[in-house]
């Protein structure tokens, strides 16, 4: 979450047993950089980090939770080309580059960055592969789900296709307040990359009702913002 989950964040939460943990989302070039200038006028946090600072501050960030905690770091990145990512990606210790293809804030989508990365397939799809290509982390991609005028299955499939490492599913819809299970499970029976679910997780219930859609994997955000999580994620790694 954007000018929230940075390392200390990420260490104060440790104790609900999460076994990979996101920072982020970074702006990581000049026209993200002046994106996230103009979000945070709007009220909106944001990390904002000058460009020639961005690969020792990450390399910091992720060394900071490294040294106390045995957990897989990944960094969420906004970019309007792929180079800047797959120059982060060459940071030690760095798990995964988590390439931003969510946001919706007008500032990003503006430049083709967020959610607006998926609009045109092919221009995703090359972004993608170079990414794949030359990342020396693990590759993951961040979708916003039911994006109006975006196939989200047929994103799926390409990112399944490009050999991605992790698909992080964001299934919400809109004016419906609950994730959109429907969807994830069609992405996961259509699929077989490892799937990251999300989206509107607040108990151990709908933590379990997530998992039945068969995803490899969950993630929380805003309960665990609001330190409001009541589970141990240990409970549910027992129960599958
Ligand atoms: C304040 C805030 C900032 C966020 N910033 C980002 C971001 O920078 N990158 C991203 O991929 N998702 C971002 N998200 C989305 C969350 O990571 C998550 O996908 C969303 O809140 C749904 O999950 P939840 O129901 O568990 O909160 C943000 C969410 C919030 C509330």
């Amino acid at each position: 979450m954007a000018g929230i989950t940075d390392s200390e964040f990420v260490k104060s939460v440790m104790s609900y047993g999460f076994d990979m943990v996101t920072i982020g989302g970074y702006n990581t070039d000049k026209e993200t950089i002046n994106a996230g200038e103009e979000i945070l006028k709007n009220g909106r946090k944001e990390f904002l980090i000058p460009e020639e600072e961005i690969i020792n501050h990450l390399e910091r960030e992720v060394n900071n939770i490294k040294k106390d905690f045995n957990v897989s770091v990944s960094a969420n990145l906004r970019a309007t080309t792929p180079d800047p990512i797959i120059e982060i990606s060459k940071i030690k210790n760095l798990d995964v580059i988590e390439l931003n293809a969510h946001c919706r804030q007008k500032e990003l989508t503006n430049i083709n960055c967020g959610q607006s990365i998926m609009k045109d397939e092919y221009y995703f799809k090359d972004f993608l592969k170079e990414v794949n290509k030359k990342a020396k982390s693990k590759v993951s991609v961040k979708v916003r789900a039911n994006v109006k005028g975006i196939d989200t299955l047929n994103i799926c499939k390409i990112i399944d296709n490009l050999n991605t490492d992790f698909l992080h599913v964001d299934c919400m819809k809109h004016d419906y307040p609950y994730a959109d299970l429907m969807l994830l499970k069609k992405i996961s029976e259509n699929t077989n990359i490892f799937i990251i679910g999300n989206n509107s997780i607040v108990d151990v219930n709908s933590a379990k009702e997530m998992l039945s859609t068969k995803v490899s994997g969950i993630s929380i955000a805003r309960v665990v913002m609001d330190k409001k999580l009541n589970f141990d994620l240990n409970e549910i790694k027992n129960s599958i």
